[in-house]
């Protein structure tokens, strides 16, 4: 592996702005500086510009949850990847909790992926399948229908600079959380560069980071960053958890540095 892992800490509708300034502080006492590990904090959109000012940009960086995809105008409620291209690195886009409970289709992703880019923030382009289309065997027909709409309108230049993460839907605590096999994360990380492979090549589908976005914590992590082709993880619960978030943190330096080591 010659790149870092990306480990994304998702904290969804959680933390006011104080509750977010004692995280941030504990995260600072507990991790250090990690060489093969890139670190990003996703605060609710009230709370990106307070933590803004108090992250080490040198351990963190930051990323939105959601964002709309018109730069400006008469949208009540909504900001836009415009207002946050100074404040953000990455956004999440697409998350299961935003397809489900805010029925945002696949336009609507694909607009707000073109946005991001537009804007030079890195889309982190969550897909997955639910059970029932698991258990009704459209897995690979759901996850291809949605990424291939999702970069649908990107250039091939625009296409390395996106992440993609897989998130199994019946294994994300919100909607069941069980626990996916390494197994099978190794088959659809494959499919999900192999389809990249068939529309953009064979370099891009090498270059472009996969993380898995089920449910993990500082004790199952691992068994999913060891997984060949796997780039990193999107963490939910367990990234409100200072304890569990620096374990994850320090497992996936461990398994960057047996990487290198494994290189040699
Ligand atoms: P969880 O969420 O870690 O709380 O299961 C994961 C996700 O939403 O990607």
């Amino acid at each position: 592996m010659d790149r870092k892992i990306l480990i994304v800490g998702n904290w969804k509708m959680n933390l006011n702005v104080s509750q977010a300034s004692l995280l941030v502080q504990r995260l600072h006492e507990r991790i250090k500086i990690h060489r093969g590990v890139e670190i990003v904090l996703a605060p609710t959109m009230l709370t990106l510009q307070p933590v803004s000012t108090e992250i080490d940009r040198r351990k963190f960086r930051l990323s939105a949850q959601d964002a709309y995809s018109k730069d400006e105008g008469a949208y009540t409620g909504q900001v836009s990847f415009a207002m946050l291209r100074d404040l953000v690195s990455y956004c999440i886009i697409g998350h299961s909790e935003r397809r489900i409970y805010f029925n945002e289709t696949l336009d609507t992703v694909k607009e707000k992926v073109s946005a991001a880019v537009r804007n030079e923030i890195t889309p982190i382009i969550c897909i997955g399948e639910t059970k029932i289309e698991r258990q009704s065997g459209e897995t690979k027909q759901v996850l291809h229908d949605q990424l291939t709409t999702a970069i649908a309108d990107l250039t091939s230049s625009e296409i390395d600079n996106i992440v993609i993460a897989y998130e199994p839907v019946w294994a994300i605590s919100t909607f069941g959380g069980e626990i996916a096999k390494p197994n099978d994360i190794k088959d659809i990380i494959n499919f999900i560069r192999d389809q990249i492979s068939h529309l953009y090549g064979l370099g891009t589908a090498k270059r472009i980071r996969v993380l898995y976005g089920g449910s993990v914590d500082d004790n199952t992590v691992t068994s999913y960053l060891e997984i060949p082709g796997c780039d990193g993880a999107l963490v939910g619960g367990a990234s409100l958890n200072y304890h569990k978030f620096s374990g994850i943190v320090d497992k996936a330096s461990l398994v960057y540095q047996k990487s290198k080591i494994r290189i040699k």
